[in-house]
């Protein structure tokens, strides 16, 4: 029996790589090099109350998956735009890319109706959802989030000393906000919320959000992860970032790995008061990380508004596909404002694993409230058609 799985173990492990809920980004960071995970028999990750997570014993060999379904990315990217500029950009990578980063900070200010200041660059969100938790968690207090919920800032809050306040979602699987605000006490240092929430994938409605952020803010620090936002469609599915010409104390994160198609060319930003960043920028700093070539590759990107609407139509479409054949199949799926869909299955989460990868597919299973659950990324719709059938012929 396995109950614990050492750093070597989780980047071995097949799951962990960039994606879901994150822990191999703070891993691989080294700080947290000494770092163990408690895992029960079933080889599963704790990560909360609710909230638990099955891996393979072994990792599977992605080059003969038929299908990567298990990390959120965009199956589409890089657009064409990104790979010249990319390419384009190598020769100039003997030099620091300042003036190519602030291009694009000028960019992202102005279509976010904010200055420059408001910007804070890092090589994907990830890197600035730990870098705000290191900073603001080095002397404890506590966070307060939804369960279950994107993990990564919370994960090193925790790390370095706070503590986490995990209020359950609503049966609907939206924030308990009037919980959350309850939950809030001398110690608390930043609210955590993730809209569309990662892994559920359910959306908490822009006006009550809205309502919320703006009067809590007031309080305590809010941190609004939108990593999914630009996929979301429907009502309540507006941004948090007006607030900030409000001069509420928010910081929105958004990120060029989920509708821009460049999860593996690292970029995202965090927009906030430019007082709030200082703090953060103090001791870290975001663009610092950002290759030369990545940061031309997410100002092509950033313009290829056809490939970003060309994303979000293929992404509802192959959405529609997978609802339409879950439901055909008898399963429940929560509805989706993201590029990935959460049901339960009635199957041990490692076993489906091992019978879904023999089929080349991978996805993620979890156990939330002691119920097996099946996340699936969209990919291609010929990649959903072979998830749909191994689905049906693992069921
Ligand atoms: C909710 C959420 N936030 C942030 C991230 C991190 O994305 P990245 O570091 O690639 O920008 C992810 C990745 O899957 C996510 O699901």
């Amino acid at each position: 029996m396995k109950n614990f799985i050492n750093r070597r173990s989780l980047l071995k492990s097949s799951l962990m790589t960039i994606s879901g809920l994150a822990l191999a980004p703070h891993i691989s960071m080294g700080a947290f090099a000494g770092s163990s995970f408690t895992v029960d028999s079933r080889n599963r990750l704790y990560y909360s109350p609710l909230l638990r997570e099955h891996f393979l014993d072994e990792r599977p060999n992605v080059s003969t998956m038929m299908a990567r379904l298990n990390a959120n990315e965009n199956p589409y990217g890089p657009p064409e735009s990104t790979k010249k500029a990319v390419m384009d950009a190598v020769s100039g990578g003997n030099r620091y890319s300042w003036k190519e980063l602030a291009t694009l900070v000028d960019k992202i200010a102005k279509k976010e109706g904010v200055s420059p200041e408001h910007i804070m660059m890092g090589p994907g969100s990830s890197d600035l959802l730990e870098k705000v938790a290191l900073v603001l968690f080095m002397k404890g207090g506590n966070v307060v989030s939804a369960d279950p919920t994107y993990m990564s800032l919370i994960r090193v809050a925790e790390a370095v000393g706070a503590t986490w306040k995990a209020i359950p979602c609503k049966s609907d699987w939206s924030h308990d906000l009037v919980e959350m605000e309850k939950a809030i006490d001398k110690d608390t240092k930043m609210v955590y919320i993730c809209n569309p929430n990662n892994p559920v994938g359910s959306i908490t409605a822009g006006k009550d959000l809205l309502d919320f952020c703006s009067r809590v803010s007031e309080k305590v620090p809010i941190f609004v992860d939108e990593a999914y936002l630009e996929l979301a469609e429907g009502k309540g599915t507006e941004s948090m970032v007006s607030l900030l010409s409000k001069n509420k104390n928010v910081i929105i994160a958004r990120t060029f790995s989920k509708i821009m198609g460049m999860a593996g060319l690292r970029v995202g930003y965090a927009v906030a008061q430019p007082k709030f960043l200082d703090k953060i920028q103090k001791i870290t700093r975001g663009g610092m990380g950002i290759s030369h070539t990545s940061v031309l590759g997410a100002i092509a990107s950033f313009e290829d508004t056809e490939f970003q609407a060309n994303t979000k139509k293929m992404n509802t479409e192959c959405k529609q596909y997978v609802y339409d054949n879950l439901t055909k199949m008898n399963y429940k799926y929560i509805p989706s404002y993201t590029n990935f869909i959460i049901f339960p299955i009635a199957m041990n989460g490692k076993d489906f694993l091992t019978k879904m990868t023999a089929k080349g597919i991978m996805v993620r299973a979890f156990d939330i409230q002691n119920k097996s659950w099946c996340r699936v990324s969209m990919g291609t719709m010929d990649e959903m058609k072979m998830f749909i059938k191994a689905l049906g012929e693992v069921s």
